[in-house]
């Protein structure tokens, strides 16, 4: 099976190309990248006036299965993936059971192998059923192959314990991915604590609730050698901590996801439960430095958090929703039209920060396009808008703050492995 993609731009950040190009794509391989590839027999892909790129990569996704399976399932988050130009996806532990032992890691693996769509990465929890008192069963996690550890959506409270995971995670290679929330600080908070949640009569979730445990992480990430990957970061302290962390040399890596980018907490001001997530949607200013982190380099990643919600649970008061939204569709049309129109970030630096960065933080041979190279590739039209609609996702939930939004840039194509399994159609 061959694939000829013709006259696209393809943008590399690895190998700093930037041209328009046809790319051959033979098995799961590229043979390769030139100007007018002549092939009799291929399958033609058409993408002049597209951007070829290397398949994205999202390092936050919660896939819900196994457990809550009505929410989203492998299948159906995969799909939902590759309708927004992921080709590889890493999901989160806190399904049930938890991803903290070998049975559960073979499990997921096996599941997104009869999907047959998007590569899936199962992330190990640090902490036996991320209550955050004995460690996981990590090396054997590791060898049934966990790209990462995480107790995502929970801290690791006690720092005792964190040391220890992150000195076993360097033994494995593993970095750790850090959600830093001190639950003490936030408890009950259901938003950014501010001037808005007294004004809406919410409880508030204090910014130092993130940043104090940024800071702590370092710390022990910077003691210890481990490689540290802070994710979804929201407040302007937290990316300063992180840049000076990396320029002294601390192995840190961080992420953001578009929503903090996108939105300030003024989008809570309906009482939408659409709206919360954890961490909170913070203010103006915190947008403005994520921007910056991105545009500077000291935010390396762009990850989604895609957490699947059902109508029922989210449609509730807002103190009583769970906290999430999804994202697996719409980021890539929320990057090119926050990010990338308003010219904060280039296309290339969009490769790096979807492709390149999270292969690299995930040690996997990923997120560029070379001859000889994985055929992982995105296709996307940048110039075509399309409308949020809250019964067009492929994701079983719609917990998205974004319906009713026009976006611009739109995912024309995913390949994984030379195979085609997203198309818009
Ligand atoms: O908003 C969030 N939702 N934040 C988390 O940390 C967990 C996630 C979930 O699993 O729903
Ligand atoms: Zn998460």
């Amino acid at each position: 099976m061959s694939l000829l993609i013709k006259n696209g731009r393809v943008v590399d950040a690895k190998n700093k190309q930037d041209g328009v190009f046809d790319i051959l794509v033979e098995g799961a391989k590229i043979s390769k990248i030139a100007k007018n590839i002549v092939s009799k027999d291929d399958n033609v892909f058409d993408a002049k006036g597209m951007l070829v790129v290397p398949g994205l990569i999202d390092l936050h996704v919660h896939l819900r299965e196994p457990g809550y399976e009505y929410k989203e399932t492998i299948l159906s988050g995969s799909q939902a993936a590759a309708r927004g130009g992921f080709t590889s996806i890493c999901c989160m532990p806190n399904t049930n059971p938890v991803i903290d032992n070998q049975g559960v890691v073979d499990f997921v693996f096996a599941e997104s192998k009869k999907a047959g769509l998007v590569n899936v990465f199962p992330v190990g929890a640090i902490t036996k059923g991320l209550k955050g008192e004995d460690l996981a069963d990590i090396a054997d996690m590791k060898e049934s192959g966990v790209v990462a550890l995480s107790d995502d959506g929970y801290e690791v409270a006690s720092a005792a314990l964190l040391r220890m995971a992150m000195e076993y995670a360097s033994m494995f290679d593993l970095p750790i991915i850090a959600h830093c929330e001190d639950k003490e600080l936030s408890s009950g908070g259901v938003m950014n604590e501010g001037y808005m949640s007294t004004v809406l009569g919410l409880k508030g979730i204090p910014r130092v609730a993130e940043i104090t445990m940024v800071s702590r992480d370092i710390e022990l990430a910077r003691f210890t050698g481990t490689k540290l990957h802070i994710a979804h970061v929201s407040c302007k302290e937290s990316v300063a901590l992180i840049k000076k962390a990396k320029k002294e040399g601390v192995k840190v890596t961080s992420e953001c996801c578009p929503h903090h980018f996108s939105l300030t907490e003024e989008a809570v001001e309906q009482y939408d439960t659409n709206t919360k997530v954890n961490p909170p949607l913070r203010t103006k200013e915190d947008v403005e430095a994520i921007k910056k982190g991105l545009k500077d380099g000291t935010i390396d990643c762009i990850a989604t958090d895609h957490a699947p919600h059902s109508i029922s649970e989210k449609d509730t008061e807002y103190d009583l929703a769970p906290f999430g939204i999804i994202g697996s569709e719409t980021a890539l049309g929320l990057v090119m039209t926050e990010l990338v129109d308003k010219g904060i970030l280039s296309i290339e630096q969009v490769v790096e920060k979807m492709a390149l960065n999270p292969a690299r933080v995930i040690g996997q041979d990923k997120g560029y396009l070379s001859e000889g190279g994985c055929a992982d590739i995105t296709i996307i039209d940048p110039k075509q808008e399309w409308v949020v609609e809250k019964d067009g996702f492929v994701s079983k939930s719609s917990n998205s703050p974004f319906i009713g939004k026009t976006l611009t840039g739109q995912v024309m194509a995913t390949i994984v492995s030379g195979k085609i399994v997203f198309e818009k159609s």
